[in-house]
């Protein structure tokens, strides 16, 4: 364990409340939870906050909201230092399966997504840097259905960075992919996060161990029992599922998955899983 020098600043991103039901069946509830800029001396520190929870408990809900593209029931998503209440296209959301324009060569799909937030010239100009930083530069003139997973997976995420702002949510970014491209997706996460101050990434993903890594923060998602013990409907985040892992010593270190505390916490949090 090391404990690094650290502070925090302005919130930028607020769920206030948030709770949505489909055909009358709550699935989520009163979710509150804040990412702050955290800030650390002589760096560019961007967020990565990991989101966990059991298979259709409701995370690519809550990501789809985040993202601005569903209106919760009731509640607010707010992003940014000047906490607007989120639009689409403010949230960079790279989905599960992660759509590209199949008419569209690789390039082209960059551009467009790129033109949403520069003029032409410069769109150009990121979309050439983005093809070579992700390794896609030899892929250029291909059509999405010519890339592999891994290709396709990078492909989203600077699709993602192109056109938004600070705030990007990965849902599943390293499920189908080999060791190699796993260790290239968390490299281009990283990056992401040293590049600006404000980035944040959420990942929700179901490879806790690799997120855990990751992330400074973590946000798991379960069920809540009434004061008889009854299970309430509708997931939420309850306050001791919100960890601080800058505070645990966990954050920003490249070995930390050999830590023994490392370990212990990735338990606990398995098994906080397997009972919510
Ligand atoms: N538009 C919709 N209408 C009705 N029900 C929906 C809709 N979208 C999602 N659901 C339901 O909401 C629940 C949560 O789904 P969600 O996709 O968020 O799960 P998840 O936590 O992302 O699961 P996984 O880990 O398997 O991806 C599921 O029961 C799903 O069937
Ligand atoms: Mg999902």
């Amino acid at each position: 364990m090391t404990a690094h020098t650290y502070a925090y600043k302005d919130p930028i991103l607020t769920l206030n409340n948030v709770s949505i039901a489909f055909q009358g069946e709550p699935i989520l509830r009163d979710i509150n939870a804040q990412v702050l800029d955290v800030t650390r001396p002589n760096m560019q520190q961007g967020q990565v906050v990991g989101f966990y929870g059991r298979s259709g408990i409701g995370k690519s809900v809550l990501c789809r909201i985040m993202a601005g593209l569903i209106a919760p029931d009731t509640g607010t998503v707010e992003v940014g230092l000047a906490q607007q209440p989120v639009t689409p296209g403010m949230v960079g959301f790279v989905q599960q399966r992660y759509p590209l324009f199949d008419h569209r060569t690789l390039h082209d799909n960059l551009l467009v997504a790129a033109q949403r937030k520069h003029a032409p010239a410069d769109a150009r100009q990121h979309v050439d840097a983005y093809l070579e930083r992700f390794g896609l530069a030899p892929h250029r003139r291909k059509y999405p259905a010519l890339l592999s997973g891994g290709q396709r997976q990078r492909a989203a995420i600077a699709q993602q960075l192109l056109c938004s702002d600070h705030l990007i949510l990965l849902d599943e970014p390293f499920s189908g992919l080999d060791v190699a491209m796993i260790d290239e997706v968390k490299r281009i996460i990283v990056e992401v996060t040293t590049m600006d101050e404000l980035n944040t990434v959420i990942i929700v993903s179901h490879d806790i161990v690799t997120t855990t890594a990751l992330a400074d923060r973590l946000w798991l998602l379960g069920y809540e029992h009434d004061a008889a013990g009854a299970l309430v409907p509708g997931a939420t985040i309850s306050p001791q599922h919100q960890y601080n892992l800058a505070e645990m010593g966990l954050a920003w270190h490249e070995n930390v998955e050999a830590e023994p505390e490392f370990a212990q916490f990735v338990e606990h949090i398995k098994n906080e899983i397997r009972g919510s």
